[in-house]
């Protein structure tokens, strides 16, 4: 289908009004006035293409899901990995409380430990000036937990204090910060020494997101699942391939997280992190079973909402919410976890049978065509013909644009 067609499909399933289906057919989706709310010293945009992955059944409900990404071929292989999931069921996913963990350093303490002591004995204070000063008290959330340990540092013993706060369906940062800038004070107050940073953690052990799917012996054959197993012990057991295969994961999770208008930083922070706890490992396992079917499992933690922040301030990341379906954000840490599972399934079937070039080249040959000159109804033809002389070149791209008549 060409793009338009594609939005009166999707407006028509999504149910998006005329107005929703103007924001995405606008060029950057925003205007200069909100875009100069969101950050500073805004001179324009940078838009980035939008697509819609196909075939992603999770937990039983279908959905489709809003990827924006520069890199051809990530789309087409989610949706590619989703579709050959669904010969048993597609994906089960699940995902805890939305707990995020804030940090207050207070450096300069004589007996840390002895101060640590002194501060568990007060966590009810803790706990309640902590959700004096947090908006999601109203809403069933806020201070769940305060610990405080103590580390040993270069620059002498610190105190860590600990909160964790049940952010509920936001992303939580801002309102972590302002719980943990309320309270240092007080806090430093017992403690003694000096209050420096209050910030939460982006790695968001408590915010897990796990997916787990089933491919088919007979859908995808018994090369390609020996291929995935290969691949996957590759990056269980060498940190350079890990690098990539964690990569792949979250060219998937990152283009729903865009989509969506959350903080990708966040997210590959986070996962990352994680994937180092006990030294770098991919964040997918993948095993087989007795049948000879392919399981494969994603765990990462995901920090991402469904209200707050650019969620709600941009418009397209709001029609893309609309899209997606997702009511919290458990929910869409399943989709996002789902779809890195995808993502890295299909990469490493790919890679691991008949390379990823073959799916790169269309889409590079079709950007060939229309720099050399080539009209829309013109650059099929022109890529078919540049891929079957493997010469995927301007040069060649223009003459056989002139072989054509053009
Ligand atoms: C490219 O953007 C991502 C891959 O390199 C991922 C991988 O190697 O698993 C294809």
């Amino acid at each position: 289908m060409a793009p338009k067609e594609r939005l009166e499909k999707i407006a028509e399933i999504a149910r998006l009004s005329k107005e929703e289906q103007a924001v995405l057919s606008k060029e950057g989706g925003l205007s200069i006035e909100t875009a100069n709310r969101m950050v500073e010293n805004v001179i324009g945009f940078m838009p980035l293409p939008l697509g819609i992955a196909t075939n992603f059944l999770v937990n039983g409900k279908e959905y489709l899901v809003p990827m924006a990404i520069e890199e051809p071929s990530v789309i087409a292989a989610a949706s590619n990995g989703a579709k050959l999931a669904r010969g048993m069921g597609g994906f089960k996913a699940g995902m805890g409380k939305q707990i995020m963990i804030g940090q207050v350093q207070i450096v300069g303490v004589k007996d840390a430990q002895g101060v640590c002591k002194k501060l568990d004995a007060k966590k009810d204070e803790w706990v309640k000036i902590g959700n004096e000063n947090c908006s999601f008290v109203q809403h069933g959330g806020g201070v769940r937990e305060f610990s405080a340990r103590s580390i040993s540092t270069a620059r002498g013993e610190m105190v860590i204090a600990e909160y964790l706060v049940d952010v509920l369906d936001a992303q939580g940062a801002n309102s972590i910060n302002t719980v943990l800038e309320a309270a240092a004070p007080k806090i430093a107050q017992v403690a003694g020494g000096k209050v420096r940073l209050r910030i939460l953690s982006n790695l968001a052990v408590h915010r897990i997101a796990k997916a787990s799917a089933v491919w088919r012996k007979e859908d995808i054959g018994e090369d390609a699942i020996e291929g995935v197993l290969d691949a996957y012990e590759f990056a269980a057991n060498d940190i350079y391939r890990c690098a990539t295969h964690n990569k792949g994961i979250h060219n998937g999770i990152d283009a729903v997280v865009v989509a969506t208008g959350n903080d990708w930083r966040a997210v590959e922070a986070g996962a990352h992190s994680y994937a180092a706890l006990n030294g770098y490992k991919p964040l997918t396992k993948y095993w087989k079973d007795e049948k000879g079917d392919l399981h494969g499992e994603i765990t990462l933690p995901l920090a991402v909402g469904t209200v707050g922040g650019a969620t709600k301030t941009h418009p397209v990341a709001q029609v893309c919410m609309k899209i997606l379906g997702a009511t919290g954000a458990a929910e869409l840490g399943c989709v996002m976890a789902s779809v890195g599972l995808a993502q890295n399934f299909a990469a490493l079937r790919a890679l691991s049978t008949e390379g990823i070039q073959k799916g790169h080249m269309k889409l590079h040959a079709a950007n060939i065509a229309v720099l050399a000159g080539a009209k829309d109804v013109q650059v099929e033809a022109v890529v078919q013909k540049m891929v079957e002389q493997k010469d995927i070149t301007v040069g060649n791209a223009k003459k056989i644009l002139e072989g054509m008549g053009h």
